[in-house]
């Protein structure tokens, strides 16, 4: 196991009613707030009328920007921090699944940032300062209520691209099940696939003795195979939707990444997909994983069976492991296609056109992978075994 620190600050205030605690949680932080969504499901939800209400409740003034989409884009974000400046907020309220709340993380660096915001996206510029910021989660999926991350698509290049700090770790997330009821079965397999791949890109190290966070990744992972199922076919089952919103926080707030070092090719390759052709970044991966798997697993057989045999309950073949190696990959492939998701490229309708652009961008501003780092050639194979 390697040394490491944790912290995760991010206070989890999680399950029925919890949305009653908006108003007194942000009223902790401020009496004026940036109240930050999507496309409009808070109001069909009732959840909007809800936060208002609660906000107003405790004095807080409200100044509102709506209009994230899936990929949120840089031009918003600019908007959102130029709202900030002139009506001096300082507390940035994000209502909505990752895309919400990364829109939000870039409008919290962004303000007390002189330059422009999309240098910490590019590596130009270190973030030293963030407004704070709340989160109330709608879908289970990128797990950025309590991650570091914010991921941002420049609609001017087609640029997706992260910032991780510390600082932008939100200081609340308010999670109650019942508002992802609401969710189209594709999203909620979209989220799925992402909490999955949160995890694979964890699980797949170099790092040896880290028995407890295999284990607690392989439990992570075998919670999503039994409740997407559930809630596929039964959409407010309350019990299930809680495990899979719990799993999609723990799958991504640096808990399963104690003491060992991930990979992330996968999501690199993905985020070049989905900038490129604006699919949901959980279909984009699902497509990705497994032939990122297919790619690499020769260099560590014995780590993908031991995925296969513990996670898809394989029968471990000791004298041929690569069969077992790979009845894990197609099972989860077989996984992926019971909850409707692509596998391949072609499946969401996406040709060979730009594979080689897409290589060279991904591998623009830092090294792709750790458990295996791939090069230009590498990504574009890993493309066509996506094709
Ligand atoms: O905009 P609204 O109307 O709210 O609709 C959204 C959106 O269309 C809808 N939705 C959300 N909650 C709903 C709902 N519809 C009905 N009922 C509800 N309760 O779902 C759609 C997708 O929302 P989005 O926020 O885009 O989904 P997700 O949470 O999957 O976020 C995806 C983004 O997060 C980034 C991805 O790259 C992508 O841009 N990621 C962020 C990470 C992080 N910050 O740590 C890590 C991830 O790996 C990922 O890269
Ligand atoms: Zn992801």
């Amino acid at each position: 196991m390697e040394n490491f620190q944790f912290s995760m600050p991010t206070k989890i205030i999680f399950g029925k009613n919890t949305q009653k605690k908006i108003g007194p949680e942000t009223r902790k932080h401020t009496d004026k707030v940036l109240l930050h969504y999507g496309g409009g499901s808070i109001k069909k939800t009732g959840l909007y009328d809800e936060a208002v209400k609660s906000l107003k409740e405790h004095g807080i003034e409200i100044t509102e920007l709506s209009g994230v989409k899936p990929n949120p884009r840089l031009g918003l974000v600019k908007e959102g921090i130029e709202i900030c400046r002139e009506n001096g907020i300082d507390f940035i309220l994000g209502i909505g699944g990752g895309s919400v709340l990364d829109s939000a993380k870039a409008i919290a660096v962004g303000v007390p940032y002189q330059g422009d915001v999309w240098d910490f996206y590019t590596e130009k510029a270190v973030v030293k300062e963030a407004l704070p910021v709340g989160g109330v989660l709608t879908i289970p999926a990128a797990g950025s209520e309590a991650s570091d991350g914010s991921v941002i698509t420049n609609e001017q290049n087609n640029y997706k691209r992260a910032v991780v700090t510390g600082l932008i770790r939100p200081v609340f997330a308010i999670m109650n099940p019942e508002f992802t009821y609401s969710l189209p079965p594709y999203q909620t397999s979209c989220g799925a696939s992402d909490i999955i791949a949160h995890v694979i890109e964890r699980y797949f190290t170099r790092v040896k003795d880290v028995d407890l966070t295999d284990r607690l990744c392989e439990s992570v992972i075998k919670t999503m195979v039994k409740y997407v199922p559930v809630v596929l076919e039964e959409p407010e089952d309350y019990e299930a939707r809680a495990e899979i919103m719990w799993a999609g926080t723990v799958a991504h707030n640096g808990l399963l990444s104690t003491g060992r070092t991930g990979d992330w090719g996968s999501h690199m390759i993905e985020h070049e997909i989905s900038a490129i052709y604006d699919i949901a970044h959980g279909a984009g991966l699902s497509i990705v994983v497994p032939a990122w798997m297919k790619y690499v697993y020769r260099s560590d057989i014995e780590r993908f069976a031991q995925f296969a045999s513990r996670v898809w309950n394989a029968e471990t073949d000791f004298f041929n492991l690569e069969a077992t190696a790979l009845e894990g990959i197609e099972k989860l492939e077989q996984f992926y296609r019971r909850i409707n998701l692509p596998t391949r490229l072609s499946d969401a309708k996406i040709g060979d056109e730009d594979f080689e652009a897409m290589a060279e961008k991904c591998l623009e501003f830092k090294k792709v992978g750790e458990y295996l780092e791939l090069k230009k050639d590498d990504v574009i194979n890993i493309l066509n075994l996506a094709k």
